[in-house]
C-alpha cells in the first residue's frame, strides 16, 4: 500500500501533544539537544517537537518497521535532525551510545499501540475486524498470539487474562480456549470474539463495549512482552538523561503506570535511612518530579480523541548524576546479551512475564 507523509498524520492523533512539548521543551534550548522519542510511532510529538523547539534533533526508535518507514517519509523535511532507529526501546542505552554518544537532554514514551496498527486489520490487533491472530508489533519476530492461545496452558492463560486484560472471567474463557483448540487450532480473531462472547454470562454481554476487548488487550502485552520490556526500559532511560534533561512518558495501563511511578519516585526520594542529621550527597535524590501524580487529558481531549482517555502521564527532571549504587537500570538489565522476549524460545510452562 502506498501512502503520504499526511496520511501518516492522520492515521494517529497524538496525546497530550502540547503538554508533552512544553515539558521537554525547557530541557532542549542548547543547540544540538537530544530528544529520544522511544515510540515514534507516525511521528506525531517527535513532529511537533521539531517544529517549536528549533534546537533540539531527535531520535526516533519502533520496533515496528512500518512506523519506522511512514514516520521517516513524514519527518524528511527535517533532514538530519532527525533519524529513525528500529529498535526495542529497551535498547535505549546501546542506540544512544551509537548514535549520540553522549548523555541526551530528553527521553519521550508514548505506549501502547498506535491507531495505524490497530486498523491494520490483517495484523490483527482489533476485535472488529477478523483476521489472523498475530498481534505482533514487529512482525519479523517472535510468538504471534496464535502461538499463546494455542500453546500456553490454562493456568497462564487465566493468568495473562486477569493481569494484563482485567478480565473478570479469565478462567472461564481460558478454559475455553483450551478446550476449543483440541478440536481446531486458533487461527483467526473472530473466532475468538465468538469465544469470548459465549464465554461471559449473559448479562455482561451487553454492557460495557465489545466484550473480546480485554482479551485482546492481554494477548497483545504478553505476545509483545511489553511490561517486561518497560521493566528495563524505564529505569534505562533515566540513565541516558544529561543532568537538567528531562523524561515524559505516558501510560495507557495500570500496570504500566505503576512501573513508572516506581522509577521516577526511587530517583525523586532520599535513599538514606530517616533520621540522619546530614543526608550523604551520594543518597541525596536525582530526579525532580514536574507532575503531581499522574496527569490526565482534559474533558475536550478525551471527547475528540477516545486513546486519551486512559492515559496517565507523568514526568521527570535529572538534577545530579546518579551515584553507580542507585543506578536504576542496574538490577534490570536483560538476563543474556541479546535477549528478547519476542525471540526467546517457547516454554509453555513459563509463564509469570
Ligand atoms: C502510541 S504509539 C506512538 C505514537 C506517536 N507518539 C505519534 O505521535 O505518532 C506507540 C508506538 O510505539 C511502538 N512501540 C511500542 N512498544 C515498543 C517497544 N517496546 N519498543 C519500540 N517501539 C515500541 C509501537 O510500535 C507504536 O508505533
Amino acid at each position: 500500500m502506498t501512502s503520504t507523509p499526511d496520511d501518516a498524520a492522520e492515521r494517529h492523533v497524538p496525546v497530550l501533544l502540547q503538554r508533552c512539548v512544553d515539558l521537554l521543551a525547557p530541557a532542549l534550548g542548547e543547540p544540538g539537544s537530544v530528544l529520544v522519542d522511544c515510540t515514534l510511532g507516525m511521528g506525531g510529538h517527535t513532529e511537533a517537537v521539531l517544529e517549536q523547539v528549533p534546537t533540539a534533533r531527535v531520535v526516533g526508535i519502533d520496533r515496528d518497521p512500518e512506523a519506522i518507514d511512514r514516520a521517516s517519509r513524514r519527518l524528511a523535511r527535517f533532514g538530519d535532525r532527525f533519524r529513525a532507529v528500529h529498535a526495542v526501546y529497551d535498547e535505549i542505552e546501546d542506540v544512544v551510545a551509537d548514535v549520540v554518544g553522549a548523555p541526551v537532554q530528553g527521553v519521550l514514551m508514548d505506549l501502547g499501540v498506535s491507531s495505524l496498527q490497530i486498523d491494520e486489520t490483517e495484523r490483527g490487533f482489533s476485535y472488529a475486524h477478523d483476521a489472523p491472530l498475530d498481534m505482533r508489533m514487529d512482525p519479523t519476530v517472535g510468538l504471534t498470539a496464535k502461538d499463546v492461545l494455542n500453546t500456553y496452558d490454562e493456568r497462564a492463560l487465566t493468568r495473562i487474562l486477569r493481569d494484563y486484560g482485567e478480565e473478570r472471567f479469565a478462567q472461564r474463557i481460558a478454559r475455553a480456549v483450551v478446550r476449543r483448540r483440541e478440536q481446531q487450532p486458533w487461527e483467526r480473531s473472530a473466532d475468538l470474539v465468538d469465544l469470548v462472547r459465549a464465554s461471559i454470562p449473559a448479562a455482561t454481554r451487553t454492557t460495557g463495549g465489545n466484550p473480546a476487548k480485554r482479551t485482546f488487550q492481554a494477548l497483545r502485552i504478553e505476545v509483545n512482552g511489553e511490561l517486561e520490556v518497560l521493566e528495563r526500559a524505564v529505569p534505562a532511560a533515566v540513565d541516558v538523561l544529561a543532568v537538567g534533561g528531562r523524561i515524559v512518558v505516558e501510560s495507557y495501563h495500570s500496570l504500566e503506570d505503576r512501573i513508572v511511578k516506581r522509577v521516577l519516585a526511587a530517583g525523586a526520594t532520599i535513599s538514606a535511612p530517616a533520621g540522619l542529621p546530614v543526608v550523604p550527597e551520594q543518597d541525596e535524590p536525582y530526579l525532580r518530579l514536574l507532575t503531581r501524580g499522574a496527569e490526565e487529558a482534559p474533558a475536550g481531549e478525551r471527547e475528540t480523541n477516545p486513546r486519551s482517555a486512559s492515559v496517565r502521564l507523568r514526568a521527570a527532571e535529572r538534577t545530579r548524576p546518579t551515584p553507580p549504587h542507585r543506578r536504576p537500570s542496574a538490577a534490570r538489565r536483560s538476563p543474556a546479551p541479546g535477549h528478547r522476549p519476542t525471540d526467546r524460545p517457547h516454554d509453555p510452562g513459563e509463564t509469570t512475564r
